[in-house]
Order: structure tokens, then C-alpha cells, then sequence
């Protein structure tokens, strides 16, 4: 999905161990759930993001049982002061056999699109 997201928007994708050094307009975050929450990493990434170096998230990511990772994200990064996008992506991602070979063609497929449609309406 991040390299999706590198080929539409044309930046570099980053894991969340990568910390932001200059400020950004759009900044897309993924995650996945793992025991029913969102990758701990994700969460203390979320942790040193601040108003003035982002000025707005478009959350995107892939569970197995819980519809989304997304409620979780937006209510890290708005309780950070930080602005999230109503327009949001989630597919099936695989826990074992459960979804198993998901986000799969498709998923990116429409996940490209996704990621087209928030281009477009900047
Ligand atoms: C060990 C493990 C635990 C998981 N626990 C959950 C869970 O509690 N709820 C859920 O919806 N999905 C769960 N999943 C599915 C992951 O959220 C899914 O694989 C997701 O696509 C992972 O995204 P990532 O690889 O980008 O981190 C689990 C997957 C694994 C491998």
C-alpha cells in the first residue's frame, strides 16, 4: 500500500521508525491491528507528530476481524491537535487462514484509487 502511495503521490514511503524532519501538507498514515489495536509503533509515531509539522492525515490500513484500524488512528492524532481527513481507506488484511492473502490485487487496486481521489481534491 505504501508503494502505491509512492508511485500516485511521488514521495518516498517510510516506515514509522523514520522520524518527520521537515514539515509536511499531507501526510498518509497506515496501520494494522494487532490483539484488537493498532500497531504500537503507529501509536509512538502518532506521538511525536505535532500541528505545525503536519497539516493534515489521510489514515489508511487492513484488519482481519475489527472493521478498521482508522477509528483507533483518528482518535490519536486529533488528540493531538492534529487535523484528519474525512476521507479514509481500510481492506481486509490476513490473520492466518482468516483473509488469508489479503490486501491481495484488488485491495491495491482500490486502494490506488483511493489515493488518486485525495490527489485530486487537494
Ligand atoms: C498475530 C496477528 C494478530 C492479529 N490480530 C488482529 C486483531 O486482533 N484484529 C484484527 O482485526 N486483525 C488482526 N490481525 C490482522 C492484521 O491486522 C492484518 O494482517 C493487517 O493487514 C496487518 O497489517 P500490517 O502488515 O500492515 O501491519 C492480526 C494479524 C496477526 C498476524
Amino acid at each position: 500500500m505504501a508503494e502505491a502511495i509512492e508511485d500516485i503521490v511521488g514521495a518516498k514511503a517510510a516506515t514509522v521508525d523514520t522520524p518527520l524532519t521537515e514539515p509536511v501538507d499531507t501526510l498518509y498514515l497506515g496501520a494494522g491491528v494487532f490483539l484488537g489495536k493498532v500497531n504500537g509503533a503507529v501509536l509512538d509515531f502518532i506521538a511525536t507528530l505535532t500541528p505545525d509539522k503536519v497539516k493534515q492525515v489521510v489514515c489508511f490500513g487492513s484488519s482481519a476481524i475489527i472493521p478498521s484500524p482508522v477509528p483507533q488512528m483518528r482518535k490519536a492524532l486529533e488528540a493531538r491537535g492534529i487535523t484528519v481527513s474525512t476521507a479514509e481507506f481500510t481492506c481486509k488484511g490476513s490473520m492466518g487462514p482468516v483473509h488469508s492473502g489479503h490486501p491481495d490485487s484488488k485491495d491495491i487496486e482500490d486502494f490506488r484509487q483511493f489515493v488518486k481521489s485525495t490527489v485530486s481534491n487537494q
